[in-house]
């Protein structure tokens, strides 16, 4: 049934492509560059398999069982906590919003977050009107007064904007399901200062900030696919509005190596259509370009399991080859978290349930090669760069 709902949904989304196309012609812009890249994207992609919660526990992931790569899972929140206790996620989780127990907190209705917004003096604005003359406008959006980005925002003549860089705003933004499992804070939870308490130092764009965030976009609005920066599990609710989230299958190494040179994903999508109180999670390194099918208001949560730690290593040190195939810099506090996070598994620290012995060993590896390759001083007095991608290591990190 939902398999229903998502493929009406892709056609909703080309036919508001098609209308926008016609509207907005005018040359030069994002929208008029990049939309029918994205309408290909989006033609091109295949039905997924929804599966149930006991088709997931009974399949053995690490064996011979034959499964396709366009699977998700639609499960009820109880389920959803039970596969992500079990082991490190393999597929996206979608909770409906019927099935969910954080449904019953109320939505927040967009016109409730606009309203919030007009007390901030400034909003950062992804506007899809804007010329595109330079790469860096797609990860530096324009930073304009609220009140002039809620009239684009609201006006139906301009072309549409995405304000994607927007603090969390729901004050328990974690879903039920992840909510008591030690192993999904470790993110939040490590401090690169090491802190117990509160933060002294704010870094408003960095790791520790994108752990809870919002995203408002008006009808129309989609990203080019992209994976969240360093490999981080995301949770996406949608709290007003239709959002078609295309998601790509789990790509092998070769597959985003092929991908961030070529800059073709080697595989369809598929569409999981979300609506007022659906959950999605999606796990780390799973490329994705969503759309909104009307106004869409999202909270977010990002997080990473303290027994994946290794895929997490492995994605930054892509994403520093290949930096195409993520929409974020690399963040200043990584490193540093890193760091810590290495200390506390070498001494099997028994907060956090870790991997095997293997996978620590393989874990140091790579932290090292990291180090070397990078030349990463652990504890940069200033924004440390890069030597190998001469990229400056911080800066915005988006979900949408
Ligand atoms: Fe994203």
């Amino acid at each position: 049934m939902h398999q229903n709902a998502s493929r009406y949904a892709v056609q909703r989304g080309l036919d508001l492509i098609a209308a926008l196309l016609t509207k907005f012609s005018s040359k030069g812009t994002r929208l008029s560059q990049e939309l029918p890249k994205y309408q290909s994207i989006l033609r091109e992609a295949i039905d997924g398999k929804a599966i149930t919660y006991f088709e997931y526990i009974t399949t053995d992931w690490g064996g011979d069982t034959p499964f396709t790569r366009h699977q998700y899972v639609v499960c009820s929140e109880q389920q959803a906590e039970a596969i992500l206790e079990s082991a490190p996620l393999k597929l996206p989780l979608l909770i409906p919003a019927a099935f969910s127990t954080t449904s019953s907190m109320a939505n927040i209705r967009i016109n409730e977050y606009l309203t919030y917004l007009s007390t901030k003096p400034s909003v950062d604005v992804h506007d899809y009107g804007e010329d595109l003359d330079a790469r860096e406008k797609y990860i530096h959006p324009t930073i304009i007064s609220s009140a002039d980005a809620i009239k684009l925002f609201r006006d139906p003549n301009i072309e549409p904007v995405n304000f994607l860089n927007l603090a969390g705003y729901r004050p328990n933004p974690v879903p039920a399901c992840m909510a008591n499992l030690r192993q999904y804070s470790i993110l939040r939870n490590t401090m690169e200062y090491d802190q117990s308490g509160k933060a002294t130092n704010v870094h408003p764009n960095d790791l520790s900030s994108c752990t809870s965030f919002q995203i408002l976009g008006k009808a129309g609005v989609f990203s080019m696919p992209h994976m969240d920066h360093h490999g981080v599990i995301t949770t996406i609710r949608s709290e007003e509005g239709d959002k078609l989230w295309l998601e790509c299958p789990a790509l092998q190494e070769d597959e985003i190596i092929s991908w961030g040179r070529d800059n073709v994903l080697a595989l369809p999508s598929f569409p999981v259509y979300m609506t007022d109180g659906y959950i999605f999670i999606q796990p780390g390194g799973r490329a994705h370009s969503p759309f909104s099918l009307t106004d869409v208001h999202m909270s977010g949560t990002m997080h990473w399991d303290s027994r994946s730690m290794v895929p997490v290593l492995e994605q930054s040190l892509l994403e520093l080859q290949y930096p195409t195939i993520t929409n974020e810099e690399p963040a200043k506090e990584f490193n540093l978290k890193l760091a810590r996070i290495s200390e506390l598994w070498n001494t099997h620290h028994p907060y956090y349930p870790w991997a095997d012995e293997e996978s620590r060993m393989e874990f140091n590896t790579l932290h090292k090669v990291g180090i070397d390759s990078c030349h990463l001083d652990l504890v940069p007095a200033t924004p440390a760069k890069c030597k190998a991608s001469n990229m400056p290591l911080g800066l915005v990190g988006v979900a949408g």
